[in-house]
Formats: structure tokens, C-alpha cells, sequence
């Protein structure tokens, strides 16, 4: 089976967990620390705003939690959203309002979310389609005119950039996850960014019981009794480790390798697929934007998609459609208004395999299947 994600982990990973169990510390400790550390430093933000968590949806539940949003509050987000984000929204007592998307990005305009807008939004919630930054700075400074809380799901866009400077650093807050398909994995784990130092603060607490020490004598501050509670407001524990954090470090340092990888593949498949009236392929990055690359998805006529990810699949090749609309979901409240390019894309678009340890050899055997289903099932011209 040629996988859609599959991590790339090896020797470097290893050396570092045995070292983590020959110093018998494997909760949060300073493997933790340091990886806080070097990840702040890649995103070029001090130390405090960032917190090492154990997944990805936990720092979006984090997030909209601190936002403190009352009842009938609004967070708008693009249907074509992870639905962590719209859970976390509703269990904060929020009501999520999906906006539509750019039908070729599957990232939203500025213009998608501003017609979301009403009175009752306190936040809006975008993420990074397969890693490309899209409009961020534009929606970001239209956010702050309008004091409304930017959250970035940064899950796919550990290594994005906009003219230089960090996917995830643009809005209020922001999260990336290392679950076990991601670019940068840990097996599970996630990373926060809270640009307020005060509400950084406040969000280590909510992630660790909502103590205001940790526990521990090294941490007490007014008592001798290390063990007695201080909990301005409950939390929970939602906090990585330092086994986690040990393979997080090394991840990271090898993330440059590894985008550059899979940039080749993205410009072996675009080189493949290119001239076929039957296909889209990604459109090109914008002028000074970085993308991690963590989605090749291409759009065919309708009807053929769901035919072709078939027929992959019996040539052993493994596809999907990341993200399924949430306005069609209806525990999610009263459906949305007509997302009529959100349906578009999600009716066309199929993610290929990515990952750095794909063969030149393995992209050309993707795109022979898929030039080959695409004759079989007759597509027409993508509309
Ligand atoms: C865009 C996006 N946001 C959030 C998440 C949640 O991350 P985790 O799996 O670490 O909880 C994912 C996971 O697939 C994702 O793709």
C-alpha cells in the first residue's frame, strides 16, 4: 500500500527516547522546556507564549475556552474545517457559523469571512489548507480593526511562512498538531501560541488542572507544604511530555529536510499531471508565501472522484478528501446558508499520497493509476 501520510521517523527519534528512560524522567520536565524552546524560536516569539500540550485538539479546545464566549456568541470558520475546531466552539457554549472557501485553495477569502459576519462574532477560527497560508494577513489585520479574536488551526502549516514570518504568529492565538499523519509528529502531541503573555498564563494553567504552581517542592512559592492546591480556575491536563517532547525536538530540527522532500514531490506530481483537461492540480503558491506541504489534492468532474479514489485503492494507493463540509452536519445547529464553493470543492477534490519517504518511484506509480482511472471512468472537463 503506498500511504496518504505516514511519519518519518527513525535512528535520530530513538537515541533521544533511550536517553529520556536512562534519565527516568518521562512526564513534563526540561525535554518539555527545551522543546517549547526551539519551537518559540522557529516561530520567532519569546519562550512563555508557547505551550507544549498533548494534541492538537486540545489546544483548539484551549483556545476557544479562554476566548470565555457566552451564550449565542458567534465563531465563524470555512465548512472545510477539521471539526475539532466546530466542537470545540459548541462546547464552549459558542455557536459556529461556517463561511465558504476559495473553490481551488479550500482556504477562505477575506470576503468569505467578512459574510459570516454579524454583531454576535467574538472570534473566527481559519485554518491552512495542506499548509498554504492563504489570506491570513489580510484577514488577521481586518480581525484586529474589528476586535474580533483570530484563532489559526495550524495544524497543517508547521513550516509555512508569509514573507518570512510564521504561519500561526498572525492571529491571537494558534495551535499546531503532531498526531501520528503530520508533518512534524510526536505520536501525539500539539503545540499553543497565545500572543497575551496574561492569557498564556492563563491557558498553562487550564492545560495542568488550572494550578497556579505545578506541583512539587521545586515549584512552591508560599509554603512549605509543597502538595496544598492553588486553583484560581479548574482546568484540565492536557499537557505533553518529555518522552514526546525528545522526539518533537528532533523533528524539528529535521523539518527543513523534510518540507524540502516533499516540495520534490509536489513538483514531480504538478510535472506528471500537468496538460490534463480532466485535472486540477494545486494553483501555484502566492508571490513571498511558504507552504509546508502537507496536502497534493487534485479536482475532477464530480461523480469521477468518488470512482477514481476507488480504483486507487485497488492499485494499492491510498487517497482521501480532507476537509468533509461541517455545514452538512447537522449537530453542529441549523445548516448554514448555501456554501456553494465549499460544496464544489468537496464534491472534486482528493488528497494523494504525501510524505517525505515516498519513492520517486512511488509518484509515478500514483499518477499512472490515476491517469489510467481517469481514462477508465471517462472523466470529462472539470466544472
Ligand atoms: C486542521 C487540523 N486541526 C486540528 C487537528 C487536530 O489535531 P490532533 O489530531 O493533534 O488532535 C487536525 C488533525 O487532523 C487537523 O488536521
Amino acid at each position: 500500500m503506498i500511504n496518504l501520510f505516514q511519519p518519518c521517523v527513525g535512528a535520530e527519534e530513538l537515541d533521544a527516547v533511550a536517553e529520556v528512560f536512562q534519565d527516568h524522567w518521562l512526564g513534563h520536565g526540561p525535554r518539555t522546556k527545551a522543546f517549547e524552546a526551539a519551537f518559540a524560536a522557529h516561530l520567532d516569539v519569546a519562550p512563555e507564549h508557547v505551550i507544549f500540550i498533548n494534541s492538537g485538539t486540545a489546544g483548539l479546545f484551549l483556545a476557544v475556552e479562554s476566548l470565555d464566549l457566552e451564550e449565542g456568541d458567534e465563531v465563524v470558520l470555512p465548512s472545510l474545517s477539521f471539526l475539532a475546531a466546530a466542537n470545540a466552539v459548541t462546547t464552549a457554549g459558542g455557536r459556529p457559523v461556517f463561511c465558504d472557501v476559495d473553490p481551488r485553495t479550500l482556504n477562505p477569502t477575506l470576503e468569505d469571512i467578512e459574510r459570516a459576519l454579524t454583531e454576535r462574532t467574538r472570534a473566527v477560527v481559519v485554518l491552512h489548507y495542506g499548509g498554504y497560508p492563504g489570506e491570513i494577513v489580510r484577514i488577521a489585520r481586518r480581525c484586529r480593526e474589528l476586535g474580533i479574536a483570530l484563532v489559526e488551526d495550524a495544524a497543517c502549516s508547521v513550516a509555512s511562512r508569509v514573507d518570512g514570518r510564521a504561519v500561526g504568529t498572525f492571529g491571537d492565538l494558534a495551535m499546531w498538531s503532531f498526531d501520528a499523519m503530520k508533518v512534524l509528529v510526536t505520536g501525539d502531541g500539539g503545540m499553543i501560541y497565545v500572543r497575551d503573555a496574561e492569557q498564556a498564563a492563563r491557558i498553562r494553567r487550564l492545560a495542568y488542572h488550572g494550578l497556579a504552581q505545578p506541583s512539587g517542592f521545586g515549584h512552591a512559592k508560599v509554603s512549605a507544604r509543597w502538595w496544598e492546591l492553588d486553583i484560581p480556575e479548574p482546568g484540565r491536563r492536557v499537557i505533553g511530555n518529555d518522552l514526546t517532547a525528545a522526539i518533537g525536538s528532533v523533528q524539528l530540527r529535521r523539518l527543513p529536510a523534510m518540507v524540502a522532500r516533499r516540495k520534490e514531490i509536489v513538483d514531480r506530481y504538478d510535472q506528471e499531471l500537468a496538460g490534463l483537461d480532466t485535472l486540477l492540480t494545486p494553483p501555484p503558491l502566492p508571490e513571498g508565501q511558504e507552504s509546508t506541504h502537507y496536502f497534493y489534492w487534485v479536482q475532477m468532474a464530480p461523480g469521477v472522484r468518488d470512482e477514481v479514489a476507488g480504483d486507487l485503492l485497488a492499485d494499492g494507493i491510498y487517497t482521501t478528501f480532507r476537509y468533509a463540509p461541517l455545514h452538512r452536519v447537522p449537530a453542529y445547529g441549523p445548516s448554514a446558508p448555501e456554501l456553494p464553493a465549499s460544496d464544489w470543492a468537496a464534491d472534486r477534490t482528493l488528497c494523494l499520497p504525501l510524505h517525505p519517504d515516498l519513492s520517486d518511484a512511488d509518484v509515478l506509480t500514483v499518477t499512472a493509476s490515476l491517469r489510467k482511472a481517469l481514462e477508465n471512468r471517462r472523466a470529462g472537463a472539470v466544472a
